[in-house]
């Protein structure tokens, strides 16, 4: 069964994919720090959108390596996809599903690729939950002692948490002080400390939980979802008043009415949207309750700011494309087995999180659109974490280790946020933390130059000579740079569109498909088994 869908070029077959093989020989690109000489490199090798910029100056590319890629691109039809995917057309083959994250955030567009009748969906559930919002913020929404709530406990995993986490901790400027926004708290892991970690700390009389779950039948949220009403009854919640503190998010409505949820409390979102892809519909709830309903469209205008630039940009302009195409240059290519992911901004703590879900649970995959077998590589093992921290952790490894490891360095240039008197020698001490290190990534210093180093500090012939090959950097690990004008909801939303559609992209490339995860499911069967079995840990 072949469709618009399911087909696709193999790219090893593509005069590109040989032209790309043979320029990444050894020694035909040349090293960074003889590629970084040329003072026009950065200026040509930076895209912007909206003031977000990408510097990809310090990767091993050349014009050459970059016209190859793009013919990569053009050869294995991506424009084709793209526009299948904002149509709506069945793009998740395995099941026979549309992926229209792109519809969540296009209220306002004439004549949507998508049609008017999911336009009229999304938007009657978007302003439910703005709605729903309002009456947070006015206090007409109270707990089972009369008062209004104040806390808002999310209760959900993976795609049902990872979204909305890293949304409600980047955007913690617009939450400061006395405010009518919720304090939002996250707890997905199903170990009870981990529910209790959060729950000691709060009053159960102005506390709402929201459970999100696309299936509504994990079993983690599930039993989470039982631990917390027991705690409100406990403490004096009665079984009439319990349905006040509790929100469902889900595909399955009809599950979530049936388990006592008040329909006005239970908000809906549709099966061509992946848990992964999720946080621009009502899984999005918890964040509009952080920052407010005109915020989160804000979030989601950026988002659609990077649909409307991925939709249309040609294919060396096109920020996602490029990211994607690097991506696979890194991985293909020069054979790299991850790719990390270092934020210098303490607020993007949650963005490694849900990028590996994204990249890895999308494109970790070994089969084909066609269902034959991949001979290529396909997704790399994603990491990373906080710059500023791993710079004095695991960056030993990229430095002097034996993996080549691709960086991604996302950073800030203004925060107007922050209360603390010193904040601004803050922000610059991440910034050139974060500028320093693709640097020392890409140029490395020779032991030419560390011997120079360590005469000039005045070491002995015989100390130089023991240490010299210790203290050596080879250089040329590649890296790109991301720059954010402003940690703000449009710029965030712009981000993870952007990690979205570079994902679409380099699925299309390798012939894969990025919205099934058939992968999690045996784990899953057998937990179930092994609890039927009344197996013991043994
Ligand atoms: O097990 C993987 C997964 O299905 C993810 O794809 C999903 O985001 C997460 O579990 C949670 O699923 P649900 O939202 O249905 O509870």
């Amino acid at each position: 069964m072949t469709s618009p869908s399911n087909s696709f070029t193999l790219p090893t077959s593509l005069e590109a994919w040989k032209k790309l093989e043979n320029l990444a020989q050894p020694g035909v690109v040349e090293h960074l720090r003889d590629l970084l000489i040329d003072p026009e490199r950065s200026h040509a090798m930076t895209v912007s959108l909206h003031g977000m910029e990408l510097n990809y100056s310090h990767q091993r590319v050349t014009t050459e390596v970059m016209v190859a890629l793009a013919e990569l691109a053009q050869g294995t039809q991506l424009k084709e996809h793209t526009q299948a995917l904002f149509a709506g057309e069945r793009v998740n083959v395995s099941e026979q599903r549309a992926a229209l994250h792109v519809a969540l955030r296009g209220q306002g567009l004439q004549h949507p690729p998508w049609g008017e009748a999911i336009q009229a969906q999304v938007g009657t559930e978007l302003a439910r939950v703005c709605r729903f919002v309002d009456l947070f913020e006015s206090h007409q929404l109270k707990g089972f002692g009369g008062e209004p709530f104040t806390d808002v406990v999310n209760l959900g995993i993976g795609g049902s948490a990872l979204g909305p986490m890293t949304c409600v901790q980047a955007l913690e400027g617009l939450n400061q002080g006395p405010s009518t926004h919720a304090r939002v708290h996250f707890v997905s892991n199903v170990d009870a400390w981990s529910l209790w970690h959060t729950l000691k700390g709060l009053n159960p009389r102005t506390t709402l939980f929201v459970v999100q779950s696309k299936t509504f039948t994990t079993q983690e949220t599930t039993l989470l979802a039982s631990s917390a009403k027991r705690w409100l009854v406990d403490q004096g919640c009665s079984e009439h008043d319990l349905p006040r503190h509790l929100v469902a998010v889900t595909a399955r409505q009809d599950l979530a009415l049936k388990q006592g949820f008040l329909a006005e409390q239970t908000f809906h979102f549709w099966d061509w949207v992946g848990g992964r892809y999720s946080v621009w519909s009502s899984i999005g709830l918890p964040v509009a309750l952080a920052i407010g309903a005109e915020n989160f469209k804000s979030m989601l205008s950026g988002a659609r700011a990077m649909d409307e630039h991925f939709f249309t940009a040609p294919v060396l302009e096109n920020m996602p494309t490029l990211m994607a195409l690097l991506g696979v240059w890194n991985r293909n290519f020069l054979k790299a087995p991850s790719h990390h992911i270092a934020t210098y901004a303490y607020r993007l703590r949650g963005l490694t999180p849900y990028i590996q879900q994204l990249d890895m649970e999308s494109n970790g995959k070994g089969t084909h659109l066609n269902a034959n077998r991949v001979q290529i590589e396909t997704a790399p093992i994603v990491w990373g974490g906080l710059g500023i921290d791993g710079q004095h952790a695991y960056f030993q490894l990229i430095h002097q280790g034996q993996h080549l490891v691709p960086v991604d360095f996302i950073g800030v240039r203004h925060d107007s946020a922050c209360p603390l008197p010193l904040a601004q020698e803050h922000l610059r001490c991440l910034q050139l933390n974060m500028m320093a290190q693709a640097q020392a990534m890409a140029l490395g210093r020779d032991e030419s130059h560390t011997r120079q180093e360590m005469t000039a500090q005045g070491l002995s012939a015989e100390a130089i000579d023991a240490l010299a090959p210790h203290r050596s950097f080879r250089g040329n690990t590649p890296s790109s740079s991301l720059w954010l004008q402003e940690l703000d909801a449009f710029s965030l939303g712009m981000l993870m569109a952007l990690y979205e559609h570079k994902t679409f992209v380099q699925a299309t490339l390798w012939g894969i498909n990025p919205f099934d995860q058939w992968g999690v499911e045996l784990g899953k069967t057998m937990a179930n088994e092994l609890a039927q079995e009344g197996k013991k840990p043994s």
